[in-house]
């Protein structure tokens, strides 16, 4: 079987690579990334190693480009990891989310209805439910949640489902959706929360929590994200949505304590600085139907995931500080630059 990954290069596509490479070897599997500033190709150095894994950089969007692509590999699953994936971006600048995140989104599955597929599975997000009352903590999102979203991100991650659901229905796509809660682990860009804070206490520098800091996130780390996945495209049915989440709701200010103290730091260094617009209050994923369809359940509960976070951020300091000062950009022009 021929895997095509998009985003692979990014946070949750390269662990998503390395659990693939480890546990279906037998498979060959591609990445096609655009190395946006969220995409970097040393992640994916060890991945390079493998003769079953191939990297090739280009835009989902480009239609042309994605087509060549599929005529010469012809894959027979796509994985669809690509996106603009930062809601603070999105509020800036929202234009590149509708390009990648939804027209990207439309290229892919032209090109697996031009040159068949055996499946398409795109990542998506909780966020497209919108978000929950700090008050309610007895209700969770289910797949049957009404679309209502709130950031230009969250909202071009919906139209992106719904398109995908049209094609299932119009063309007989053989499609597949996750909807999963926020990742953390090794690889997760230093502009989200984690790895913001870890990187932030080690240099001592100000911790910024938006608003009051009681916004509630449902953390699940990113290797039981790719297990789900995993499962999804080998049994999941066609046509469905998964929601995947562990219930482990933290407040961030729980979360920058928990790192605060786990580094040894002062909690002087949290600063409360302006809210996010239009600031989703609570994430929380029922994945009831996930583990009562695929058996699938996580394996790591924030308090152990954290730590195994932390301490890879403490091993691996060339990673973060390369793309801190901008030198991991430089990578492929190195690596292919002569090819
Ligand atoms: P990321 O920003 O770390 O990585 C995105 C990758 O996509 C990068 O390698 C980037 O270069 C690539 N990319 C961007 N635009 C592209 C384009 N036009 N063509 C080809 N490649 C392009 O994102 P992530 O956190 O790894 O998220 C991956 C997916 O999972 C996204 O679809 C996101 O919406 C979804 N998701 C993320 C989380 C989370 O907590 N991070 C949770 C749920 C769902
Ligand atoms: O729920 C899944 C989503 O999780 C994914 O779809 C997104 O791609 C991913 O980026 C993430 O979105 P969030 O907006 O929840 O993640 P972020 O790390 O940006 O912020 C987490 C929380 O921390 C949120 O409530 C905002 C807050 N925050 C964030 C940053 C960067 C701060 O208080 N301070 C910060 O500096």
């Amino acid at each position: 079987m021929k895997i095509l990954i998009t985003g692979g290069a990014g946070f949750i596509g390269s662990n998503f690579i390395y659990y693939q490479l480890q546990n279906h070897p037998e498979n060959q599997f591609i990445c096609l990334d655009a190395l946006t500033y969220a995409g970097n190709l040393e992640t994916l150095q060890s991945a390079m190693q493998h003769d079953n894994f191939s990297f090739v950089k280009g835009n989902i969007a480009d239609r042309v480009f994605v087509y060549e692509l599929f005529e010469t590999e012809k894959p027979d699953i796509v994985v669809n990891f690509a996106a603009e994936s930062h809601v603070d971006r999105s509020i800036l600048e929202p234009e590149l989310f509708l390009k990648t995140n939804i027209i990207g989104t439309g290229v892919l599955m032209d090109a697996c209805r031009e040159y068949g597929i055996k499946r398409y599975h795109q990542v998506s997000t909780d966020e497209v439910y919108g978000d929950l009352p700090l008050d309610r903590l007895d209700l969770f999102f289910t797949e049957e949640t009404p679309l209502h979203t709130s950031s230009p991100y969250s909202a071009s991650k919906a139209s992106a489902d719904l398109l995908v659901l049209a094609y299932y229905r119009t063309y007989g796509l053989p499609v597949t959706i996750s909807r999963c809660s926020n990742n953390y682990g090794p690889y997760h860009f230093p502009e989200k929360l984690i790895p913001l804070m870890i990187i932030n206490a080690l240099h001592d520098k100000k911790l910024p929590v938006y608003g009051t800091g009681e916004n509630v996130r449902d953390w699940l780390y990113v290797e039981d994200h790719c297990s789900a996945i995993d499962l999804i495209i080998r049994k999941g049915r066609v046509g469905q949505v998964y929601n995947i989440g562990g219930h482990n709701e933290k407040t961030n200010l729980e979360v920058v304590r928990t790192i605060i103290k786990e580094l040894g730091k002062d909690e002087e260094l949290i600063t409360f600085v302006q809210d996010r617009p239009g600031h989703d209050r609570r994430y929380a994923i029922d994945p009831a139907k996930i583990h009562r369809e695929l058996g699938w359940l996580p394996q790591t509960n924030f308090a152990d995931g954290i730590k195994k976070t932390i301490k890879w951020y403490l091993n691996n300091e060339s990673w973060w500080q390369r793309i801190i000062s901008g030198e991991y950009q430089d990578y492929y022009v190195k690596m292919y630059g002569n090819r």
